[in-house]
Parts: C-alpha cells; sequence; structure tokens
C-alpha cells in the first residue's frame, strides 16, 4: 500500500480541511448576518425613539371648574385635587379663591376635614384655616393661590400660571386681593 491510499474508515486529508473551511465559513456568515440583525434592530429601536419624542404630557394650566352658582358659600370644593391640584374654596361672603393643594412644608397634599373647619397635612401634623392660613404644625407659611377669574361662557377659569404665593404670617385674603373673586 503506497502512502497516498487509505485504510478503510480514513477520511482523505482534503475532504478535512474542506470541512474545517466549511465550518469556518458557516461561522462567519453567522457573525454577519448577527451584525446585519443588530445594525437594523438599533436603527430600527432609533428611528421608533424619534417618532416618539419625549414630550411631558401634564395638565394644562387653565382650567374651567363650572359656574359660581355650583358652588355653597363657606364651603371648599375638593373635586379638583387629583387631576389639577387645587381647591376652589367659597367663602362665607360668597367671594372665590383657588388654593394649590399643597402643604408649604414639604409638599404633601392636606385633606379638607369640613367638621374642623380646617385643612389637615397628614406627613408632619401643619393645620390651616380654610383660607389656607397656616396655624399649627411645621408649615412655615400659607398655601399658596392661583388666579381665578370668570372665563366667557360664565364659568369659574382658574390659571395657575399666575400664583400668589403665601408670606409667613400674612391672611392671603389682605395680602392678595387680587387672588378673590367677586360675583
Ligand atoms: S408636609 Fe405637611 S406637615 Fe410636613
Amino acid at each position: 500500500m503506497n502512502d497516498n491510499e487509505l485504510t478503510t474508515g480514513q477520511v482523505p486529508e482534503k475532504e478535512v480541511w474542506g470541512d474545517k473551511a466549511e465550518k469556518r465559513r458557516n461561522v462567519l456568515k453567522v457573525i454577519g448576518w448577527s451584525g446585519i440583525g443588530v445594525f437594523i434592530t438599533v436603527n430600527l429601536a432609533a428611528f421608533v425613539r424619534f417618532m416618539y419624542p419625549r414630550v411631558l404630557f401634564e395638565p394644562p394650566t387653565r382650567f374651567k371648574v363650572g359656574k359660581p352658582g355650583d358652588y355653597p358659600p363657606g364651603q371648599v370644593n375638593t373635586q379638583f385635587i387629583n387631576k389639577y391640584g387645587t381647591w376652589i374654596v367659597r367663602q362665607g361672603d360668597g367671594s372665590f379663591f383657588a388654593m394649590e393643594a399643597k402643604c408649604t412644608h414639604l409638599g404633601c397634599t392636606p385633606n379638607w376635614l369640613e367638621s374642623q373647619n380646617k385643612f389637615k397635612c397628614p406627613c408632619h401634623g401643619s393645620g390651616y384655616y380654610i383660607s389656607g392660613f397656616n396655624f399649627e404644625g411645621p408649615a412655615p407659611r400659607p398655601m399658596d393661590r392661583f388666579k381665578i377669574s370668570i372665563a366667557e361662557d360664565g364659568q369659574l377659569l382658574v390659571d395657575k400660571s399666575i400664583k400668589f404665593k403665601g408670606v409667613p404670617g400674612k391672611e392671603s385674603n389682605q395680602m392678595y386681593p387680587q387672588s378673590l373673586l367677586r360675583v
């Protein structure tokens, strides 16, 4: 038997090398296609991200809260807390003001306790009169108010872009007569 002859079961050397080359080609193909796949995915994701810009959808700063006649005097309306973070207060004399539902201590939302005629903050116990004036607890100043006016259609219109900031020791009714709406 000469050197080029093979015994039974032996694989020709060329064939072995051919298999290895074929395997290498397949691996390279897989790597190549994976790379293309990743490239397409990344670009597709970037395109989708581009189509949905980073916009923060916040509630409008101006909103209507119904007709003055909907509000009995001497009452706090709490129905706009969740959506607008605002109480609509109609005082005993019939005047209105809109107050931000935010404690001036650390920003919690106080509760309106009708039976006690006061706002009470659940976080550290600050208390406020119906006017928003702080009288107990760590709150450093009265709660803030927003501009309230009458819209053309006769509804009450709150504008949160105009704010009357509570001043320590001062009643906002006196400090900011322009925060009151008399109809
Ligand atoms: S946040 Fe209201 S008392 Fe502290």
